[in-house]
């Protein structure tokens, strides 16, 4: 989004950090599973997963179901290298015995049966399950257990009982700000079914494109894509891609605002004059459809019946978010008609559109998801809520008798640690204090990749790892919130799911290698040490300090669409100092690895300029290197001042905190994440800090 973005609800989140509760740990073995099962008891030794390996299905079975057995093999190969048989076996004698009882719903729908049993021994694994998709997510379950050992691959002897603790556990793509190509999009969908999440919503027409072919109204998608759109066929593979990995797909066309890409083939529907031209920038733009021509709602009608036809999910979102009004209040028919009909402001203008269209997508046999703001009295109550302006319209609808889905909080695009989001719960905030039937509406949630800073080279780096934190929120039991254990499990997963042929890990390292050109061996490491330790600043702030105004035709080559949107090597920096400070100073091991990353810093400017001098993307972050280096220096600074054993003077303290201050202050939409670790250390050598007599 750009400058004024899409807007923003207070969303102020209390960053907890609660105890992993005792009773949890104790039941839980250190797996590496993410999300965590409702329940695991470790049972005795392992079963060995070598060549030999196979699977068999029992009782009852379907095309799906083998599919998933299939590509579950091919996936164990794929982690193990092993040359596995990739067909089922016919017997029960195989290593992994599957027994699922009976099929899922030939649709998938919200609140089915997913749970499994999982029973791991030294001589063999049993799944059981009520249905299809217990068993899929059962499979998923394995395939994160196996992991190498002394003595070749093995997965740890485990009873395992699972369930979800939420119905609904989406991830939103938004395809029209960028176009995301399927082969993306599909591997995202393989990336869901590994985490356990069950819902792909499909953000599918925008300001910026209408990424879907009509054949009722072909100018919407001819007019309004660029010629980027998928077609009816494609979407139909794609729901079945999604289906065979036990996810639902839920598409969303947003209307009334967020629509200027339709108005381009049908001005008609639009409530201002036009001529109309897709959208390039990002924001919220005045184009709305007109509430008050009925010629609006038997286009609808017939697009929502052709959408309905091709998107079996019983839901279908209608978006209904930011409508800025600007268009109502300059059209004098709009105005007319709302004095006759005794419609007071826009508000209730668009609860009169909403209303409409919800009936119309009710008689093509489907419920309405919208944005929150569809949430105004009357509205009838099959509709979802999906909240995304704060957490408090989710209890309030909840109150009011709507089942909800909670996204604020879940916004990838914001690159928030996943930390952040993993501390976000449903059933936080005022949603703690709803009874016991008002909690059953609140669904779930999901996670939202907006697109406007995100292309089809980086996308899986915006979505990936940190969507794995929130799959487990949706998932796994409340009580399951340590982030140092969720830290832990994500970083092993995050490697796992580039055995799916997600990019982001590899992606960083391909972007950069451009942006270095022709660097040498140790330039271009100089230039990922740099990268590992910067992310993007947060929130909506790339926006607003963009040096010009962004479109979809900006290249996103540079620095800042190249580093992950979480720097792991910082965290770990971080906890390193945490350790180190937490041992009042006396950790020699603590100290050394400090001291070598620190001087690597200090001298890694010196390494990076040359190369900063022959390339204008590398060029770019010169000042965040240079920082880089004060920011060594500073850390090397503070251990000397540590080890002399007493406090470093007040004018040492305030010439290292005014580094610090200048070091922390972003250039170029970059913030350099191990800076408050550094402070810390400094804050530790002063008066009064915690080794400022650490060596008496
Ligand atoms: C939204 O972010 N406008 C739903």
């Amino acid at each position: 989004m750009a400058q004024n973005a899409r807007l923003r609800g207070p969303g102020i989140l209390v960053f907890c950090v609660l105890m992993y509760p005792a009773m949890i740990t104790a039941q839980q073995p250190a797996l590496h599973l993410m999300p965590l099962p409702a329940s695991a008891q470790s049972g005795a030794g392992s079963l060995e997963v070598d060549s030999s390996f196979s699977v068999a299905f029992v009782g009852h079975t379907e095309p799906r179901l083998e599919r998933s057995g299939e590509r579950f093999l091919l996936q164990l190969a794929r982690q193990t290298g092993l040359a596995l048989a990739l067909k089922p076996a016919k017997t029960a004698r195989a290593t992994l015995v599957i027994q699922a009882d009976h099929a899922s719903k030939e649709i998938q729908e919200v609140g089915e049966d997913e749970s499994y049993v999982l029973e791991v021994t030294a001589t063999g694994a049993k799944l059981i399950a009520p249905t299809t998709l217990g068993a899929m997510h059962g499979l998923q379950t394995f395939l994160q257990l196996v992991d190498v050992s002394p003595g070749g691959f093995a997965t740890p002897a485990v009873t395992i009982h699972d369930q979800p603790r939420f119905p609904w556990r989406g991830l939103m793509i938004d395809s029209a700000r960028h176009f995301i190509p399927l082969d993306i999009i599909r591997r995202n969908i393989d990336g869901m079914e590994a985490v356990k999440m069950n819902v792909f919503h499909w953000h599918l027409s925008e300001n910026q494109g209408f990424r879907v072919e009509s054949k009722k109204f072909p100018k919407l998608h001819e007019l309004g894509s660029d010629a980027l759109y998928y077609t009816q066929d494609e979407i139909r593979d794609l729901i079945a891609y999604a289906r065979d990995r036990g996810i639902r797909v839920v598409p969303e066309f947003d209307m009334p605002g967020h629509s200027t890409a339709w108005f381009v083939g049908h001005p008609e529907l639009a409530s201002g004059k036009g001529p109309y031209e897709i959208e390039r920038k990002w924001g919220v733009f005045d184009p709305a459809m007109d509430p008050t021509n009925e010629k609006v709602y038997k286009f609808l009608d017939d697009l929502i019946g052709e959408m309905a036809r091709i998107f079996p999910d019983h839901y279908f979102h209608i978006g209904g978010d930011e409508v800025n009004g600007k268009e109502w209040d300059a059209n004098p028919k709009i105005q007319a008609f709302m004095k006759v009909q005794g419609i007071k402001n826009n508000e209730a203008l668009q609860a009169y559109f909403s209303g409409r269209v919800q009936k119309l997508v009710t008689k093509h046999g489907k419920a309405v998801v919208g944005w929150d703001e569809v949430l105004v009295p009357g509205v009838p109550k099959d509709i979802v809520i999906q909240s995304w302006r704060g957490q408090a319209s989710l209890a309030q609808a909840a109150k009011q008798g709507y089942r909800g889905i909670l996204s604020n909080g879940y916004y990838l695009d914001l690159g928030w640690s996943a930390a952040r989001h993993y501390a976000v719960d449903p059933m936080s905030g005022e949603a703690a204090n709803l009874s016991a039937e008002e909690k059953q509406r609140i669904l779930g949630g999901e996670s939202c990749m907006w697109a406007e800073y995100v292309s089809p080279e980086n996308v899986d780096s915006r979505i990936w790892p940190r969507n794995a934190a929130i799959a487990e929120r949706l998932w796994s039991p409340q009580e399951v919130r340590d982030p140092a254990s969720m830290y832990a499990r994500l970083d092993f997963v995050s490697a796992r799911l580039e055995w799916l042929g997600l990019t982001h890990r590899t992606a960083s390292r391909h972007m950069l290698q451009r942006l270095a050109g022709s660097s040498s061996p140790v330039e271009f490491a100089a230039l990922r040490t740099l990268a590992d330790l910067i992310e993007p600043v947060k929130d909506y702030t790339r926006g607003q300090t963009a040096p010009a105004e962004p479109t979809n035709a900006t290249p996103m080559n540079r620095v800042v669409d190249a580093v992950p949107l979480e720097s792991d090597a910082g965290r770990r920096f971080n906890d390193m100092v945490d350790q180190f400070l937490a041992a009042a100073c006396h950790d020699p091991a603590a100290e050394a690895g400090l001291r070598a990353q620190l001087t690597t810093w200090r001298d890694n400017d010196a390494i990076l300029q040359p190369l900063a001098q022959r390339s204008f993307l590398v060029k770019e972050v010169a000042a965040t290197s240079q920082d880089l280096s004060a920011l060594g220096a500073a850390g090397l600074a503070a251990l000397e001042a540590i080890a002399k054993g007493q406090p470093a003077p007040d004018a040492w303290k305030a010439r290292h905190l005014a580094i610090l201050e200048q070091v922390k202050k972003p250039k170029t939409q970059l913030l350099l994440i191990p800076a408050p670790a550094v402070q810390k250390l400094i804050e530790a050598a002063t008066a009064g800090g915690t080794c400022s007599a650490a060596k008496p």
